[in-house]
């Protein structure tokens, strides 16, 4: 794993977001796996920014994001979709004919994850997957003790994530207990991951993540065995690394 360390948060959303762009630039048809949350809505935003100013070409480009919550439609303000769309789709115009998210309103959440996996299969996989990390390791919505084998399937939240989510949400009951989310093999499948790590509530997940050895106690951990993994870490989040 290569740490790259960036002073704050815009930093980490600018060099992610060249990053992106740069994947696009070399490869236009590139399959990129998208993660949501308050960590990379500054790189969407750069991103944005420098597809707009570079003419980056998007007609190309495939999108799968890593997870979405059981029982909420795409139109709910707290569905995923709903996220993707505001933040990246609509604004840079991508079709949803390019953009793919699990649909939470499934009738049957589990064919839905398996119905997703394959699309991702049959799309050739993903060239560059974009995560974020859960304070306790979670990668998509992988919670600790998810077997490293694991395809995309149907998730119980821990309290903590839910507690951890609840600021989007009108009251804390209102989480979802479930989630559609990427496997750790599915995630692991991707030719290239970047992980973005800002602030001091994710210092000791990244410390973790950085010092100790790989177990599914801890979903991040996985990581350390892929050949091309990329942490853009700030140095509130590096700074409990010795
Ligand atoms: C989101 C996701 C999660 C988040 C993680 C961190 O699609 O899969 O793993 O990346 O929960 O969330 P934030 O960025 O809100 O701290």
């Amino acid at each position: 794993m290569r740490v790259i360390q960036v002073k704050d948060y815009q930093e980490m959303s600018d060099v992610a977001a060249d990053f992106l762009a740069g994947q696009i630039f070399h490869k236009p048809h590139s399959v990129l796996g998208l993660a949501t949350g308050g960590t990379p809505e500054g790189t969407y935003k750069s991103f944005i920014q420098k597809a707009r100013h570079k003419e980056l070409p998007l007609s190309e480009l495939t999108t799968f994001n890593l997870d979405e919550y059981e029982g909420l439609s795409p139109e709910h303000p707290n569905s995923y979709h709903m996220y993707m769309n505001e933040h990246l789709f609509q604004p840079l115009e991508l079709s949803s004919t390019q953009t793919y998210l699990p649909k939470g309103d499934a009738e049957n959440v589990e064919k839905e994850a398996r119905r997703y996996e394959q699309m991702i299969q049959d799309h050739g996989g993903i060239d560059l997957q974009l995560l974020g990390i859960g304070e306790n390791g979670h990668i998509g919505f992988n919670e600790p003790g998810t077997s490293f084998t694991s395809r995309t399937h149907v998730e119980h939240l821990k309290p903590t994530t839910r507690e951890a989510n609840a600021r989007y949400f009108e009251k804390k009951e209102d989480v979802p207990e479930r989630a559609i989310t990427m496997g750790i093999a599915t995630i692991m499948d991707s030719r290239s991951i970047i992980l973005l790590a800002s602030g001091d509530r994710k210092k000791q997940a990244v410390k973790k993540l950085v010092e100790e050895v790989r177990k599914e106690e801890f979903p991040a951990s996985s990581l350390k065995i892929h050949p091309y993994v990329t942490i853009i870490a700030d140095e509130a989040a590096l700074s409990a690394v010795s």
